[in-house]
């Protein structure tokens, strides 16, 4: 396997590197972000809309790839090449590498006019700031520990309730086997690996450990026998996903188990999304959700949030201000919510016309901040960016598509996290 291709370049450099920027048509503004299925772009057109609606153009810059490593390339060599965007979906720890570079534009303003510091919570306002100053805005909240399934296909394997803990979804995942129809929809890249890998550790390991290896990269608790466990877990739904599936997307996987043709997906709730584009909505009549099994208590969060670029005249400044005043209000988190799956950054906004998913996503937030139970997810770029993220997605993705035994890819992983570590 090849490692992640990443721009090997520090983001210092990106500063000094960029070009002067191109006089860009002035009444309009590029979003990139990496939003291309059916739910995702509903979703954003809903900002598109909004904008329009107060005079700003905005570019949807949609590029291919489920978790943004394309996106994230095309964007820095955009701004090589001077190209500036008005914003890009850039999220968690890396934020704070592009604060580095002086290219983010200042958007105190409409964080003081959003109060976000009040209506968001501190573990996601937090992250929207470099050096006191806000430089980013967060559009949803998404919880990565679910577990999707068809409802026919279970009760025509006899299955009665969704599994609750590891041991059930092993003899759930075998009785669907048996049935001759696709047990888990998933494996389709190393990043949709990582993503199933995610829970799967959470699971094995609990949140204590879970920040040990993913937040803190103590090399000890990676190379650990829990780590072990968590990938022979992995192997064991690993079995049960055709290869068939390999190279295929996770919206293709969703459609699988909306339409019956698989029994489960592990994902995050931008598949409740896909699921609601699909025409199925989730804890209803066809489609369920359950929390993956053993994770009802916790909440492995992941928040889509935008920095923004400094322009090059007053005008298109102000209307960087307005996107980011947009992004957070509670008109547009709402609507845009609903479509993506997620649920709004702004806890005090009613969750009125929202899925059963989405309604329980709220109740375990709250209850997983006050009890020690949210973590940062690792395979969505929230406790680490760039080639740590990359370490971690390459070990899995080896691990997948190999026999290397897990005892070999826990060492092989703690191995090339402390690389990743030195070239930080
Ligand atoms: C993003 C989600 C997106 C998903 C699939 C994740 O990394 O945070 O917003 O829906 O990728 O594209």
């Amino acid at each position: 396997m090849k490692p992640a291709k990443t721009l090997a370049l520090s983001m210092l450099a990106l500063g000094l590197l960029v070009a002067e920027p191109a006089l860009a048509d002035s009444a309009s503004l590029s979003v990139i972000n990496w939003w291309t299925a059916g739910s995702e772009a509903k979703a954003m057109n809903v900002l598109v809309q909004m904008m329009k609606a107060e005079g700003v153009n905005i570019k949807n810059d949609a590029i291919a790839g489920g978790g943004g490593a394309q996106a994230r390339t095309i964007l820095k060599t955009r701004l090589m090449e001077g190209e500036i965007p008005g914003a890009a979906q850039i999220k968690g720890v890396e934020i704070q590498q592009w604060g580095k570079t002086g290219l983010l534009a200042n958007v105190d303003a409409a964080a003081k006019a959003g109060d976000w510091d009040k209506n968001i919570p501190a573990e996601i306002d937090n992250y929207m700031k470099y050096r006191g100053n806000y430089v980013a805005a967060p559009m949803d909240l998404h919880r990565l520990n679910w577990l999707w399934y068809n409802r026919a296909v279970l009760a025509k394997a006899g299955i009665t309730a969704p599994p609750q803990s590891w041991k059930e979804l092993l003899a759930d995942l075998a009785k669907v086997k048996a049935k001759g129809i696709i047990p888990m929809a998933g494996g389709g890249n190393g990043w949709m690996i990582a993503t199933e890998f995610d829970p799967i550790a959470l699971e094995t390991g609990g949140p204590a450990w879970y920040r040990e290896v993913f937040v803190k990269l103590d090399p000890q608790a990676i190379n650990s026998p829990t780590m072990v466990k968590a990938l022979e877990r992995l192997r064991q739904i690993e079995a049960y996903t055709p290869k068939s599936l390999a190279g295929r997307t996770w919206n293709y996987d969703t459609g699988l188990v909306a339409h019956g043709q698989a029994a489960f997906q592990i994902m995050g709730d931008w598949a409740n999304g896909q699921f609601e584009f699909l025409g199925v909505t989730p804890g209803g009549p066809k489609v369920g959700c359950v929390a993956f099994p053993g994770t009802a208590k916790e909440f492995i969060y992941n928040v889509d949030s935008f920095i923004f670029f400094r322009q090059h005249n007053p005008a298109q400044e102000a209307a960087v201000v307005k996107l980011a005043e947009t992004m957070t209000s509670p008109k547009f988190q709402l609507l845009f919510n609903k479509y993506k799956g997620s649920i709004p950054d702004l806890m005090n906004v009613s969750l009125k016309g929202y899925n059963p998913c989405q309604q329980k996503s709220r109740v375990q937030f709250l209850e997983a901040s006050k009890d020690q139970g949210l973590v940062p997810s690792f395979s969505q770029n929230m406790s680490t960016y760039g080639p740590t993220t990359g370490a971690f997605i390459d070990s899995l993705d080896q691990f997948y598509t190999s026999n290397e035994s897990p005892q070999a890819a826990a060492a092989a992983m703690a191995k090339r996290v402390e690389v990743a570590k030195s070239q930080d």
